[in-house]
């Protein structure tokens, strides 16, 4: 059986690509493969952490390519690589309908709140947990979902509710929903994703 070729794209820390690296080596994955790491900035530590587990990157800096071309140059890296599936992982740059259509249902992102609410243009990263700690909701969590032309608007995959707790800053916050959700609900559906698509070729 063919593995799906996945490439990982991030824009920071990693640690949702770790949670994929890990359950890769554990085998928690057999239906895909991360071959590739690609970074819009090449101080991203997701970066090392792809190097430490050999494997490749690759970096299209948004301090050197302007967007379009940089979209662009991902592209046409996707296709040399000959990539099935791609997987947003922290990569804070919303994708353009042309790039969307080039891999219809071929992307996932995981977004740091149980969508509809707390997403949309300007929700990434830490500012989504100010929002959910403004609004004084009790219960947050993660979305993994496939990437269509509304910003976190595409089919909803999986999701997991985690408690908001009194005393939250967004830091725990974003944290425990890593922790409990994030790094636990991506591998897992990339994994049903991947087995789905073996199936389909
Ligand atoms: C994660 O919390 C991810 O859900 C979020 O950015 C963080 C990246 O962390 N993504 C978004 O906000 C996308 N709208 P990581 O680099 O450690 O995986």
């Amino acid at each position: 059986m063919k593995k799906v070729r996945i490439a990982v794209l991030c824009s920071g820390g990693g640690t949702n690509l770790q949670a994929l690296l890990n359950a890769g080596e554990a085998g928690l994955l057999p239906h895909g493969e991360v071959v590739l790491v690609i970074a819009d900035s090449g101080d991203a530590y997701a970066l090392r952490r792809a190097e430490r587990h050999g494997v490749e990157t690759a970096v299209f800096d948004k301090k050197v390519y302007p967007r379009e071309e940089r979209e662009r140059e991902i592209l046409r890296c996707l296709k040399e690589k000959e990539i099935d599936l791609v997987v947003l992982a922290g990569f804070m740059t919303v994708l353009s309908e042309n790039f969307v259509s080039a891999y219809r249902d071929r992307i996932l992102n995981i977004h740091p709140a149980l969508l509809p609410s707390f997403g949309g243009v300007g929700m990434y990263g830490l500012h989504v947990h100010e929002a959910v700690l403004r609004a004084g909701v009790k219960v947050t969590g993660a979305t993994v979902h496939v990437v269509t032309d509304v910003c976190d608007g595409g089919p909803i995959l999986a999701q997991r509710a985690v408690e908001v707790r009194e005393g939250d800053t967004p830091e725990t916050l974003q944290k425990r929903v890593m922790r409990e959700a994030e790094w636990v609900i991506y591998p897992e559906t990339v994994e049903s994703y991947c087995a789905k698509l073996s199936q389909e070729n």
